[in-house]
């Protein structure tokens, strides 16, 4: 379609190419860009106003809660749950599953999210986003079940994320191609972009953070050292958005892998790892825990961790290559 198309005649179009498929999601991803909107409106001024620093408690993560944690994940939970489409929502900022108020009509959807991703970046301005991921539901009762939530990424319907940077875009899969759409503030819409989005098969870009290097497994290193010997450069924004925004432009590996001291890694693997895999498989990409495909990794707990592995197809091969010849030798 034209560059400049809406997001909604988009969506429409996508609705008649597939029946049944992003139909379902026109009104709930009409939805999550009017939380996109919302919360980019105060990012940008983030600095103006008191949003920014700690909010003074922490996370079931143990880590501190920032101000703008809190508010975008407020403002997800308050702009989703009237649309009729959610039986339940998981968070990145929230212990337990939230059920949809019965006084909304509830859905046959499911809603996981990291609000946002990167927010030790956003008091010194740095890009940071928001990851969703939607799956259908399992159970048929009146409430949302943790079954709902604990799905292997193959079975979601639609993932995405929000970059709140230089410009805000809004990329998102239903299974068929990736697509990007940037925010125009002038008039308020996100308008097509980047349309079927697909990342180059090798490139030069690897993404990790070495300051752990000396807890890395013998695998990790190995192939981080062939990669420096080799023609990459890092690249390490710190916030997972938009390193994998970047490679999934322009190409690369981002790798956070598991090591001595955390043997699953950082990331979660139900709002940051199953959503970016969904949408790097859909680019042409892959995704991994360096062993396994991600999608195809059974979630047991809410916020359980995952090492990942995730870029161009062939920059991944070569680090799996690595890590379980080395690390996991047969
Ligand atoms: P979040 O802000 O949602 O907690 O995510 C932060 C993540 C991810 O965005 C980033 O890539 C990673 O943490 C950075 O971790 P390190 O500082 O350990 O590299
Ligand atoms: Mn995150
Ligand atoms: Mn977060």
């Amino acid at each position: 379609m034209e560059l400049g198309t809406t997001l909604t005649r988009f969506i429409i179009a996508q609705q008649r190419k597939y029946p049944g498929a992003s139909g379902d999601f026109s009104g709930l991803l009409a939805e999550i860009a009017t939380a996109g909107k919302v919360i980019s409106h105060e990012v940008n001024k983030a600095g103006l106003i008191d949003i920014l620093g700690y909010k003074g408690k922490k996370n079931i993560h143990g880590e501190e809660v920032q101000k703008l944690d809190d508010f975008t994940n407020k403002v997800f939970m308050k702009t989703l749950s009237h649309t009729g489409h959610l039986a339940g929502i998981a968070s990145e900022e929230m212990d337990d599953i939230y059920q949809i108020p019965e006084e909304f009509p509830r859905g046959k959807y499911v809603f996981l999210m990291d609000p946002l991703d990167g927010s030790s970046n956003i008091d010194v301005n740095i890009s940071v986003g928001s990851i969703f991921s939607i799956y259908r539901r399992k159970s048929s009762g009146p409430l949302a079940t943790m079954a709902d939530f604990l799905q292997p990424g193959r079975n979601q319907v639609c993932a995405g994320y929000l970059i709140y940077g230089s410009s805000t875009m809004l990329v998102y899969t239903t299974g068929h191609g990736v697509h990007g759409f940037t925010l125009d503030p002038g008039i308020g819409e996100f308008l097509l972009s980047h349309e079927a989005i697909q990342i180059p098969s090798q490139a030069t870009i690897y993404s990790i953070n070495e300051s752990y290097a000396s807890e890395w497994s013998d695998g990790v290193q190995q192939y981080i050292e062939y990669a420096k010997k080799g023609d990459k450069t890092a690249r390490y924004v710190g916030s997972l958005v938009a390193d994998f925004h970047r490679n999934l432009l322009k190409g690369g590996i981002y790798i956070y892998p598991g090591d001595k001291k955390n043997p699953k890694g950082k990331l979660r693997l139900l709002y940051e790892a199953a959503p970016l895999a969904f949408i790097a498989e859909q680019a042409k990409g892959r995704a991994s825990d360096g062993l396994s495909s991600m999608m195809d990794i059974v979630p047991e707990s809410l916020h359980q961790r995952v090492p990942l592995v995730i870029g161009s197809p062939e920059d991944v091969i070569q680090a799996e290559k690595y890590m379980s010849k080395i690390d996991n030798p047969s």
